[in-house]
Formats: structure tokens, sequence, C-alpha cells
């Protein structure tokens, strides 16, 4: 031991509070994986829809093993995501964990997450070689799992948001798109925000851009199941060459922080704007100073920041912005692409909404 250590004095209950901490994130950190594995195996559909079960039940109704079953049951009593019952030995949902954990189609619904967290952590080896060498991880590179959970993560805040309280916050857009404007949906992934805006305005017409080709043509898919193909096209596209279609509102859904040249985005989309657009820059809560994010959002953007974002736009040797971007950091890359407006027009606790305007 260094003898700076060693001769350092322990205070216990310090100690003692902060082991217990870690000893807490040891049981959140793996208890992840089983979450992300209950939904993939439908363990928490077939709580939900068939009532208590014990572990014998509950493997019968999902086709899996009930010795596994039983192991995971325990863990997630053990973390409040699911009840037990000391009588029967079965094991329940209550109605708000089988809504956060079921229903996609849910605001409240929390299940991408664990599907964006298995995705990261499989880039820890790379991304230990980036600290150490420098370089990046391109978003297309990730486990695949880290789309789709992004979609799932994501869409339930555009569900209840998007609609309802962003695009009323900025400057005529929705009198727009009422009567009919063009949209496009920058980094659109797998246009989850695209098909909502294209649900909800009918007379309006949405082009959704990606540089990830397997994304799009997820969104494409998306878009045929869900009706709206007619009015949604997707491309595949840089997004500091999208085409001029003189756009009514221009959005980037999470997604300016992580591009390798943020400026040469918003400058693109300052040039294919229409005279009065606006363009609507979605990204993830943060804090004017580095401390403002000590707080459970700010600690989970960091982690994804690292291991996702900011390796992203360093692999395109860009500013690497990163998913805790200050407002400021976030302003200036905007100004500097030519809008001569910014501003935050509204917020959630997961998101920081803003307008740019020409
Ligand atoms: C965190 S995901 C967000 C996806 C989607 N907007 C959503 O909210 O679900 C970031 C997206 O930005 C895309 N992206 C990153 N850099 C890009 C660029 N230079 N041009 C176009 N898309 C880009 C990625 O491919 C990815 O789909």
């Amino acid at each position: 031991m260094p003898a700076a250590i060693q001769q350092t004095a322990i205070n216990e209950e310090k100690m003692n509070a902060f082991l217990g901490k870690v000893v807490s994130d040891f049981g959140a950190s793996l208890s992840s994986a089983l979450v992300y594995l209950g939904q993939k195996l439908g363990l928490y559909q077939a709580l939900a829809a068939g009532g208590p079960a014990t572990p014998a039940e509950l493997a019968q109704r999902t086709n899996t093993n009930e010795r596994y079953v039983r192991e995971w049951l325990i863990n997630q009593a053990a973390g409040g995501y699911v009840e037990y019952d000391t009588e029967s030995g079965a094991y329940s949902l209550t109605p708000e964990q089988a809504v956060a954990l079921t229903d996609e189609h849910s605001p409240f619904y929390v299940g991408g997450g664990f599907f964006v967290i298995k995705a990261m952590t499989a880039a820890v080896p790379r991304i230990e070689e980036y600290f150490r060498n420098g370089g990046g991880m391109r978003w297309g590179e990730h486990d695949p799992d880290l789309f789709v959970g992004t979609e799932k993560f994501f869409r339930p805040g555009y569900t209840a948001h998007l609609v309802a309280s962003w695009i009323p916050s900025l400057t005529g857009v929705e009198d727009k798109l009422k009567t009919g404007g063009k949209v496009a949906d920058v980094g659109c992934g797998h246009g989850a925000s695209t098909i909502i805006m294209a649900q909800a305005f009918p007379n309006s017409r949405f082009w959704g851009f990606d540089n990830h080709e397997a994304s799009i043509n997820q969104a494409r898919q998306k878009a045929e199941a869900a009706g709206v193909s007619d009015r949604v096209s997707f491309a595949v596209s840089d997004a500091a060459h999208i085409p001029d279609e003189q756009f009514d509102l221009i959005c980037f859904f999470d997604c300016l922080h992580d591009m390798g040249d943020p400026v040469g985005a918003a400058a693109r989309a300052s040039e294919v704007l229409a005279q009065d657009g606006s363009a609507l820059i979605v990204e993830p809560m943060a804090g004017n100073t580095v401390e403002e994010n000590f707080n459970p959002i700010g600690r989970t953007f960091a982690a994804a920041s690292t291991l996702c974002c900011t390796s992203n736009s360093l692999a395109h040797d860009g500013p690497a912005l990163g998913a805790v971007a200050t407002e400021d950091a976030l302003r200036s890359t905007v100004l500097a692409s030519g809008f001569k407006e910014f501003r935050r027009t509204t917020e959630t606790p997961f998101n920081r909404i803003f307008e740019a305007r020409r």
C-alpha cells in the first residue's frame, strides 16, 4: 500500500456509507443485465398478462428453464422490480411495474434503457483502447441493441412531449405543420420522432436522414407499418449534406452532440431552412457547470457519453461536445454555423429543448 494511503486516517462512518453505495451499485449494475433478459425472454410480459406466478409457472408460461427463472425472480424481487408473496411463493408485478417494464407505448416505459446499457457495456474493450491511444468508435460499429434500445428509450419521451409541448414551444411552427409544412428529422435513427410527427400532422411532409444505413432501413419499415410512408421518406445522408427542400422545421433529436461536425450539420440546416423556419434541437438534460451534473441523470448521461457519444464524435475527428454539453457550448456551436438566434424553449427532466432561427 502506498505510504500516503497508509497514513491517511479513515473515518469509519464515511467508509461504511461509501461502501454501502458501492454495494448497491454492484447490485444495480448486474441486475441491469437481468432486466434486459426479462424483456428479451418475455418474463415481465408473462407476469403482467398472466398474473402472479411461481418460478415453475413463469418458466412454463415463457417456455424457459425453471432453474434460471427462480434465480432471476429472486434478483428482481430484491431490486423492487417484482413483488413476492411469502405465503404462496408467487411473484407478481404492480400496475406501475407492469407499465414501466412492458408497455412500450406508455410515456413511463423504461425498458429501452437496459438494451442501451447492454450494448454500451459491450463497447468497453474498445473504449479502453481509445482512452489510452485516442480515437473513437462510430455509432454503427456498436452492438445492434444500441439502435433498438435508443428507439425504445427515447420514444416514450417523444410520445409524451414532442407534439404536446416541444413543437408548440417553437415560433409559429405548429400552425405551419397543421396547414401543411416540410419537416426534416436529421440523425433520425429508427425514425420514432419522424413517425410521431407524421401521425400528428397529416397535412405535412416528412424527411428522415441518418448516416447509419441499417437504421434508415428500420425506419422505412416502421413508417410502412405505421401507415405513414406516403408522406414520410427516409434517406441515408450525412447531416452536412441533406437535400435542400426549404424545410419549415429541421429537427435534431439527441444527435447534434454526437456528430463529428456539428457546426457543419447546423450550417447545412441553416442553408436548407425556409426563410422563417426553425431548427429544433433536443439535447440530453445537463447542467451549465460540471457540478450541476452530479445527480443520477448527469451520472447516466456522462456514462453514455463516455462509451458512445463522445467516442462517435472523436471517431470522426470531431469536437466531442458530448451528452452533457453545456448550453453555452451548444449555443456557440449553433451560432458559429450561421444561425442568429438560439434559445431554450422548454425542458423535461431528461431533455433540454432549443430553437435556432436565422
Ligand atoms: C443517439 S442516436 C438518436 C437517434 C434518434 N434521433 C432518436 O432520438 O431516437 C444519434 C443518431 O445520430 C446519427 N448521426 C450521428 N452523426 C451523424 C451525421 N453526421 N449525419 C447523420 N446522422 C448522424 C446516428 O447514426 C444515430 O442514429
